[in-house]
């Protein structure tokens, strides 16, 4: 019922410094903290559970929302291309704290440019730094890396190579099960042998091939069938490997079920439209029984982070458009969208966004609950 979500007092806590106070004991652990902090002590990398790298989608501010959900569950950046790194006024590695355990996404095929940028994501704290070989984009295609490097699996060699040589942090490898006609299962396991020859342990899968010529990149993630045996057979076939599985996984519950073949699972759309399933992730497959936030904690614990980045210059929408699906399938989910929606963009939305917007949810949920208490049809 609606009442056991909403923390005590929240009814009385209307502006954003009381909502931030509030949110203060729902911060990280200080001890998390060290457990994390960039150099120094580091938790040992555990990547059962991993949010997928998505362009556009999972920036920082979509790590640090989705990490007051999860502490465990690893995150990938989007891609960051070599070029972007080495050539480019922006700067692409920056990445907040709390945002550990957090993993750079690198595009490119070039090993001195992979290994320069390696050491970059170490330097900065990352604490994974992964390759790009499963991007089908004609973009990604035309500067000869994502997806078409299958076909290159000794090009993908030398840059694990090299990258191993330069950094500490794991080097590792995202790539489907094959591209255009190259789709035997041997032509992965030649891909695999070559690349694991090189040093690299650790293979995330996207269980699907990808055509790189006639689909979209977005078709190439729906169109093409899931073939999830063929990733089960790898791991049969090299045990020592880490092999992690991706693509269609949609609940904790496939999750578990994937996991009793392969050694980790990485969802990607379904936790940015319902983030909130990562809620379940720490205890079910860390172990960890800490309390989880509550959606009306999270959406509190993001309030200083929100006035922060305003106070930097940027804007509230930059963090509340990841935040959206927060309430999916929740009484009031949709006011919650719909008001961030339409009032998010403007420039002088500040981060009473969200608490107006939680407000607007509590209003909905309260209505559903008296039309319920009242045997009347919800709204
Ligand atoms: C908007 C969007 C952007 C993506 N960008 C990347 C990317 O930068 N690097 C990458 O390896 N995969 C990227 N992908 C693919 C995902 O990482 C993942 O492999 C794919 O969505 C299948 O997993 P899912 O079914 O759990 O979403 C992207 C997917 C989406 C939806």
């Amino acid at each position: 019922m609606y009442p056991s979500i909403v923390p005590s007092g929240y009814f009385q806590c209307k502006n954003v410094q009381e909502y931030g106070k509030m949110s203060e004991n729902v911060h990280l652990k200080s001890d998390e903290k060290q457990l994390y902090k960039g150099s120094g002590v580091r938790r040992e990398l555990d990547r059962r559970f991993s949010v997928a790298p998505m362009l556009d989608w999972t920036d920082k501010h979509c790590r640090y929302f989705l990490r007051q959900i999860s502490q465990h569950t690893l995150l990938y950046t989007e891609m960051v291309t070599t070029g972007a790194i080495i050539f480019g006024k922006g700067d692409y590695l920056a990445f907040n704290q709390a945002e550990h355990p957090v993993a750079l996404q690198l595009g490119g095929s070039d090993p001195t440019d992979m290994a320069r940028c390696a050491v970059e994501a170490q330097t900065y704290g990352y604490d994974e730094v992964n390759i790009n070989v499963g991007c089908p984009s004609d973009r990604v295609q035309n500067g000869r890396f994502g997806a078409c490097l299958m076909a290159e699996p000794k090009t993908v060699a030398q840059c694990i190579e090299s990258m191993q040589a330069s950094v500490d942090i794991p080097v590792t490898v995202k790539s489907r099960i094959g591209i255009d006609d190259m789709d035997e299962y041997q032509d992965l396991t030649r891909f695999i042998e070559t690349v694991a020859d090189a040093g690299c342990n650790t293979f995330v899968v996207h269980a699907r091939k990808a055509w790189l010529q006639g689909l979209s990149p977005k078709q190439n993630r729906d169109v093409p069938p899931l073939m999830y045996d063929r990733v089960y057979q790898l791991k049969q076939e090299f045990p020592d490997l880490h092999i992690g599985i991706n693509g269609g996984i949609n609940t904790l519950e496939q999750t578990a079920e994937h996991l009793a073949h392969v050694d980790s699972v990485m969802i990607g759309r379904e936790v940015y439209s319902n983030p909130y399933i990562l809620a379940g992730v720490d205890q079910l497959f860390y172990q960890d029984s800490s309390p989880v936030k509550t959606r009306i904690e999270v959406v509190q614990a993001m309030l200083p982070y929100v006035e922060q980045h305003i106070a930097d210059g940027g804007r509230v929408w930059h963090v509340a458009r990841h935040m959206l699906g927060l309430f999916q399938g929740q009484p009031g989910g949709r006011i919650w969208r719909r008001f961030l929606s339409q009032n998010g963009t403007q420039k002088s939305a500040g981060v009473e966004l969200l608490t107006n917007g939680l407000d607007a949810l509590l209003e909905a949920q309260t209505k559903a609950h008296q039309f319920q208490a009242e045997g009347k049809p919800s709204a």
